[in-house]
């Protein structure tokens, strides 16, 4: 079947353009040493660090390891708790621009609890809180993040 290479090819040609170019990438306009295989900088981990910590920790926990009740179990109120946000839960199946509408809209239009960002933060501070809390997930995690759409 002709079909079974193709994933693996359009893999590699995306690595291979994120390898050749990385100003592609939607954080890459910022300074600072980009992170080896990642789209996001040193700098903009060490932004986020201070935007989830302000923003973000009291709910997703200050290393975005999420909160101690399971996040699969709804409150009674029929709302989800805050899901871990460093590779143990399932944030890496959302694409950056599914992360950054999430940040931005919050989940109140889902019936959930989060606030939305979209007046309350910059575009830099939302990608480099994103940058923060993916600068946990191990390097599987990441690439199948990639493999689910990543920076496209
Ligand atoms: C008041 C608590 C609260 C704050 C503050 C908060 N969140 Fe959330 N977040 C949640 C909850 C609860 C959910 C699950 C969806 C829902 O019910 O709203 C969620 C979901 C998410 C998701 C989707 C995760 C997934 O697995 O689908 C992302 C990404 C996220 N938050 C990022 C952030 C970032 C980044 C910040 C800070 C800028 C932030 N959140 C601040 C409560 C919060």
């Amino acid at each position: 079947m002709a079909i079974t290479p193709m994933p693996a090819l359009v893999l590699a040609v995306a690595t291979a353009l994120v390898g050749c170019s990385p100003s592609r990438g939607p954080g890459q306009t910022q300074n600072g040493t980009p992170v080896a295989g990642r789209w996001y900088s040193t700098q903009q981990v060490q932004d986020g660090r201070d935007v989830f910590g302000v923003q973000c920790a009291q709910c997703h926990g200050a290393e975005a390891q999420g909160v101690t009740v399971d996040w699969r179990q709804r409150f009674e109120d029929g709302s989800f708790p805050p899901p871990p946000l460093n590779g143990t839960a399932h944030a890496w199946h959302h694409p950056l621009t599914v992360l950054l509408q999430v940040i931005n809209q919050g989940g109140v239009p889902l019936g959930g609890q989060m606030p939305a960002f979209a007046d309350r933060l910059s575009d830099k501070d939302k990608l480099a809180a994103i940058a923060y809390f993916q600068s946990f997930w191990d390097d599987e995690v990441y690439l199948n993040w990639e493999r689910m759409g990543g920076t496209d």
